[in-house]
């Protein structure tokens, strides 16, 4: 597998939490693009079950994308939190979980899946993958992808033997990539970002973040990108498993603007501003993966209510033209309208 070699080269976002469903990712391959499954909330075994239908219905390269592991806070730095949030524990009828900072994802599991069970392509977030991973991954010939969001991470990251990177600007929907979870969330618009990747590394570039029209598309990719990635705009397609009310919200006026919060999960992520972040994203410190495991029942209690103003409604900049058209042409009408436009500058 090799980013040059894709016929589109569209890459469908990892998107942990639901949307990116096997028939997603099957379905912007058919268009000759590259999906990803997100491994990110998930056990080695539900992994292990999406890998296997994935490979029932495509015969198309795929990525697996995971969370790197990285500090884990203290449980005192959230205890305030949580006792603010036992208002929405009450509001759900709830249980607020005690915080387990022994909560790695299964790092280690799910890489030892990868590496018996090797897939085309593994990409990271949240992190460096270490060396020695990168290594291992490369011995089964997968090929390897970290995110960055920084020119100092890409050199960081681009040390450490990745055969790719995927920059990811402060437009992109859902957490941001950085890789020190304290610090201020990334403000380099992904132009410039990209320009600047660019001059410090050779490696083949994935453009990410607020990445909506063939317009923004060719304009990535005239940047200096191999290919773009795309995660808000799949989120409406019927193949994404996005929850209805995070769908809705997307085409609803009454959401009419997209902010960074760390309300959900303790790590700056960029979604719809809703009743939950308004009343929360005030006080909410730099927790996760303890604040994501605190808000999780609240998250599911408002989705299996249908309520938009308790969940994540992850989201890019560019989410007004998130359509409900099926992923496969989707795919190739933003591929078509990014050729028409690389074609007329
Ligand atoms: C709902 C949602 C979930 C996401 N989950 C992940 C994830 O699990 N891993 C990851 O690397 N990026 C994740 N991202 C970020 C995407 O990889 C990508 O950077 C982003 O979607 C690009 O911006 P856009 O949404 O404006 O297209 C997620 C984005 C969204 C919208």
């Amino acid at each position: 597998m090799d980013l040059a070699g894709l016929r589109t080269p569209i890459v469908a976002a990892p998107m942990a939490g639901g949307p990116s469903m096997p028939e997603l990712v099957a379905a912007v391959g058919r268009a000759g693009g590259l999906g990803f499954l997100a491994a990110g909330y998930k056990t080695p075994a539900a992994l292990a079950a999406q890998v296997g239908t994935l490979r029932e219905i495509s015969g198309a390269p795929f990525g697996v994308n995971l969370f790197v592991p990285g500090p884990v806070p203290d449980v005192a730095s959230i205890a305030a939190y949580r006792a603010e949030l036992a208002v929405e524990a009450a509001r759900y009828d709830v249980d607020l979980p005690e915080p387990d900072p022994a909560d790695d994802d299964y790092w280690d599991e799910k890489l030892a899946f990868l590496l018996a069970d090797p897939v085309p392509v593994v990409s990271f977030t949240f992190g460096p993958p270490p060396a020695d991973v990168v290594a291992g991954l490369h011995r089964v010939g997968t090929y390897v992808v970290g995110t960055v969001t920084s020119v100092a991470e890409a050199r960081a990251v681009a040390a450490l033997g990745v055969d790719a990177l995927c920059v990811q600007g402060p437009e992109a929907g859902g957490h941001s990539g950085m890789h020190d979870p304290y610090a201020a969330p990334p403000a380099v618009p992904l132009l410039e970002l990209l320009a600047s990747v660019r001059s410090a590394t050779s490696l083949p570039l994935v453009a990410a973040g607020g990445i909506a029209t063939g317009a923004d598309a060719a304009a990535a990719l005239r940047a200096g990108a191999q290919a773009v990635q795309l995660g808000t705009a799949y989120l409406r397609t019927p193949e994404s498993g996005a929850k209805p009310a995070h769908k809705r919200a997307l085409a609803d006026q009454r959401f009419a603007e997209t902010v960074v919060t760390r309300a959900f999960s303790g790590r700056p992520a960029r979604g719809l501003r809703n009743r939950f972040i308004e009343e929360h994203d005030a006080t909410a410190p730099a927790g996760y993966p303890l604040v994501n495991q605190l808000t999780q029942p609240l998250r599911a209690a408002a989705a299996s209510q249908d309520d938009p103003d308790g969940l994540a409604l992850w989201a890019g900049t560019g989410y007004r033209h998130a359509q409900d058209v099926p992923a496969e042409a989707l795919t190739a009408e933003l591929w078509s309208a990014a050729q028409a436009a690389q074609s007329s500058q």
